[in-house]
């Protein structure tokens, strides 16, 4: 297999972007070898610019549920296109957008949209704090919520660190009021939740490998806001509309009081959204004081394929569907032979090369990178696309059947 092409891309992108890429991990250095650069995708492939066809698992790091390129989504955004690509006023297709979420996630009762998740996580952060009247905010060690300043603070050990900022210009006062708790504790949470105006958290871990809530987790979460009078924000960017319709709230039964959706909301255009009880978010402008604002927050290109993939969301039996196909990719990798422990959550998952349990964030960083970076380039090498970090979830879509479970056991057999 040549990737001559990619690697020419390679070398010229390096001279104008940084590091080749538009965003850190595309770069593919934590599996030792040079990213691919990919020409189209459809359905469960991409192709690459040498022609090299993959079976893909990245999914585009999220949004990709209905496949690529699904014929309802370009259809809605060709139709959409000749009215217009953005008008700065408001449109019908939001308001019809927005009751097609709080459809589907009844806790989410207002909305506002943004076009990434990053913005929806900074503006649910500001929301909490002004309806609350606290500065203190939690959040899981290994959780990630975009690269916004305050949640860049990660590691540190013990039940409760204060937040120190581990990327170089993240002044120490931007994490001032960041407080870091290990996922799936629920004690260290109660005790951070004191006098905070929220915690954030994924619902189900998705950015240090696909771990689920201990059973109970969530709902003490729950109780510790409602103990301490501080919000409780699900991080459903990646978990939203992908582990259930209504996300991880609806799948655990856990009712949050904010929201934040991205990803799977905007059939792989840009869109994020937060959302949550209609007392709280009526703090934000224009109804209340709390300022949050974006030129192109609700685009109607963006909203067109969002509301086509919604579309597609509801229909009978497509959660079933993928529920049973990520069943068979994750028996296909406990099969091969491989020696990892397969953390599966619906249609998100991680292999971790390690004896496991993986729990969190320290038991996740247990697991040996080399052993998985040399089983992801077998797997490229035999047209199987892994997300390129032992870290990451896998994804998979409507599009994925048996036959590319099938191409996944042959690369898996080169592979493992
Ligand atoms: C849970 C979670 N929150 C927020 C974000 C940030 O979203 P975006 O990259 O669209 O800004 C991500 C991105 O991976 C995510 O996984």
């Amino acid at each position: 297999m040549s990737t001559a092409k990619s690697s020419a891309l390679y070398a010229r992108a390096r001279r104008h972007l940084v590091g080749g890429v538009n965003s850190p991990v595309r770069a593919m250095t934590s599996i030792g070898r040079e990213p691919l650069f990919i020409a189209r995708a459809e359905g469960a492939y991409v192709w690459d610019v040498d022609g090299n066809r993959y079976v893909d698992y990245l999914g585009t790091w999220g949004p990709a549920m209905l496949g690529h390129a699904p014929p309802a989504v370009i259809d809605a955004v060709s139709a959409a296109l000749p009215a217009g690509t953005s008008f700065g006023a408001p449109t019908e297709r939001e308001v019809i957008f927005a009751e097609a979420v709080c459809e589907a996630v009844p806790s989410v009762e207002q909305l506002r949209m943004t076009s990434s998740g990053s913005e929806a996580v900074m503006g649910a952060l500001r929301v909490a704090r002004a309806a609350t009247g606290r500065a203190p905010i939690v959040k899981t060690i290994g959780g990630y919520h975009g690269a916004l300043d305050p949640l860049l603070a990660e590691a540190g050990s013990g039940a409760t660190t204060l937040g120190v900022p581990n990327s170089p210009g993240v002044p120490e006062g931007a994490t001032a009021n960041t407080r870091l708790v290990p996922f799936n504790d629920p004690a260290a949470a109660a005790e951070a939740l004191e006098e905070a105006a929220a915690i954030i958290v994924e619902p189900v871990a998705g950015n240090m490998g696909v771990i689920p809530p201990q059973p109970g987790y969530l709902e003490s979460l729950r109780e510790a806001c409602d103990a301490s009078g501080a919000l409780l924000i699900f991080d459903e960017v990646m978990t939203g509309f992908r582990v259930a319709r209504g996300g991880a709230q609806e799948r655990y039964g856990v009712t949050p009081d904010l929201t934040c959706l991205g990803k799977v909301i905007g059939g792989g255009l840009p869109v994020g959204a937060f959302g949550g009880r209609r007392d709280i978010m009526g703090v934000l402008a224009p109804e209340g004081p709390c300022y949050q604002a974006g030129t192109l927050s609700g685009n109607p290109l963006a909203t067109a394929a969002g509301l086509a993939a919604l579309g597609e969301l509801a229909r009978e039996g497509v959660y079933e569907q993928v529920e049973q196909t990520s069943a068979a990719l994750e028996e296909a990798i406990a099969a091969s032979g491989a020696p990892v422990v397969v953390n599966r959550v619906g249609a998100m998952l991680t292999p971790f090369f390690t004896q496991g349990p993986v729990t969190d964030y320290r038991t996740a960083t247990a697991s040996d990178t080399d052993a998985f970076a040399a089983f992801a380039r077998k797997l490229i090498d035999a047209g199987v696309y892994p997300p390129p970090s032992q870290f990451e979830a896998w994804f998979v879509g409507l599009a994925h059947d048996e036959s590319h479970i099938e191409q996944t056991r042959e690369a898996l057999a080169a592979a493992a």
